[in-house]
């Protein structure tokens, strides 16, 4: 089934070199965040390069219930015209965040210290998810849940009318745990303070310093101590949001299989607690290249050259890096099926609880595909048969999630016999135009 509507089958088959240029859609994080502190300022912020990808047009949705105007400008031109800190107003239905983490717990945080209620809820897969996450430390500021057995969704949040900053260490490496904290601490009073021992991805905190907000981060023996003072009056912005290097990944290594390619990846932001995939391929013996390095909007920025690389070894990735490539397992572990020798890849239980468990579903497909792939609660391996040996020829269950979904498919395009899998339709809530994209490339990618 897919996320919204009628599953799509599809299928990828051995393909000629890639050639060309990838123009990748918006980064997916900065998308939401774009949106939600847009609508936490006071006037109108302004956004270029938005993704227009189910899970953001869902949080756009949710912004104008919360009573922020969102107008779509066409083009990926967006603005936002915000309510101030506090200022939400109670949305009068049920808040449908559809297949996104994200999307629902920087929500959650944002309205948990304003005087409202929200019920909220997603799909099948969204509502499987772990939500406790979020609401522990939420009922530190005075906001109250009730949801599911085991804290998942549908639930509802009674944010705090009088609320109180917090202290909170963050027990799992998570980009959006920590943000929640930060955008609930946004209408305490006084000092919030998060602390991580693992760094993850910090949009929030570049974010919300570029829109006035006085935070600071300090490294210290504890981690990461992320601190910010409430209350603030937010400037609006003017954002332009870089291309995603999470979907960036899926032509970069479809060219590194694919014999002959050569394929140019444009303006892919290469911020240190994103980019640990592209370190890791490179590790491996990847023919990837950074040009024209460069710095936008305070962000690194490169465009990628990815070329066929025949040689790929298989590496053992640090487990400090999973937290800055961890949307990135599903597809190194298919450039580890075409390496040669063994991929560990340790440390990285957080893909148990992703938008299926990531470790199971691409063991299930991979090994039906003729590899071999062992695995644990916080590990797994590939053993690599080299390039030209992996027989492919499975039918993979996609999970509902879109990463999954692009992993097999880029797997086909390079393995022995043809990939398929049972749903593609999840591809729309990240990459919407995936698979025109990766046909003008010369991908053999199709609805089956
Ligand atoms: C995200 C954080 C990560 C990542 C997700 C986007 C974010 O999730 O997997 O796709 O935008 O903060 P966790 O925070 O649960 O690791």
């Amino acid at each position: 089934m897919s996320s919204h509507g009628d599953p799509i089958p599809m299928i990828s088959a051995k393909s000629g070199p890639l050639s060309g240029v990838a123009n990748v859609p918006g980064d997916k994080s900065i998308s939401h965040r774009s949106l939600i502190l847009g609508a936490m300022a006071v006037g109108e912020t302004t956004i270029t390069g938005l993704l227009e990808g189910q899970d953001v047009l869902d949080t756009a949705k949710a912004m104008r219930a919360f009573g922020a105007e969102v107008t779509d400008h066409g083009e990926g031109k967006w603005s936002v015209h915000g309510v101030g800190v506090g200022g939400f107003a109670e949305p009068d239905q049920v808040i449908d965040c559809g297949n996104s983490g994200t999307g629902v717990r920087l929500l959650m945080g944002a309205m948990a210290t304003c005087d409202i209620s929200v019920t909220f809820t997603g799909d099948a897969s969204l509502n499987k998810r772990p939500m406790a996450r979020v609401t522990d430390p939420l009922a530190l500021f005075g906001c109250q849940s009730v949801g599911r057995s085991g804290g998942r969704l549908p639930m509802t949040l009674v944010g705090a009318a009088e609320p109180v900053p917090a202290r909170y260490v963050v027990p799992v490496p998570s980009a959006q745990v920590k943000s929640a904290v930060l955008l609930a601490g946004l209408n305490a009073p006084g000092q919030t303070v998060v602390i991580e021992a693992e760094a993850t991805r910090d949009h929030t905190e570049r974010m919300l310093a570029g829109f006035g907000a006085e935070i600071s981060t300090e490294v210290t023996d504890e981690g990461r101590v992320i601190t910010l003072t409430g209350q603030p009056e937010l400037r609006p912005q003017h954002i332009d949001v870089p291309r995603d290097p999470s979907s960036a990944a899926f032509p970069v290594c479809a060219a590194l299989i694919v014999p002959g390619s050569d394929v140019l990846v444009p303006s892919i932001g290469l911020n240190p607690t994103r980019a640990g995939l592209f370190t890791t391929l490179r590790e491996m013996g990847a023919d990837l290249t950074y040009e024209n390095e460069r710095t936008e909007g305070g962000e690194p920025v490169a465009d990628l050259r990815a070329r066929f690389s025949p040689d790929l070894k298989g590496i053992t990735v640090p487990a400090e890096r999973a937290a800055s490539m961890i949307d990135e397992y599903p597809v190194l572990s298919v450039i580890a099926c075409f390496a040669n020798g063994v991929t560990d890849m340790p440390g990285v239980k957080e893909l148990r609880v992703k938008e299926s468990d990531r470790i199971d579903a691409m063991a299930v497909g991979l090994r039906a595909a003729g590899v071999t792939v062992e695995d644990g609660p916080d590990w797994w391996r590939v053993t690599g048969l080299g390039h030209g040996n992996v027989p492919g020829g499975a039918l993979c269950a996609s999970h509902l999630d879109h990463r999954i979904a692009m992993a097999f498919l880029v797997m086909g395009m390079a393995s022995n016999a043809p990939m398929s899998v049972d749903d593609g339709g999840p591809i729309a809530t990240s990459f919407p135009i995936f698979e025109p994209l990766m046909a003008q490339l010369g991908a053999a990618v199709s609805r089956a």
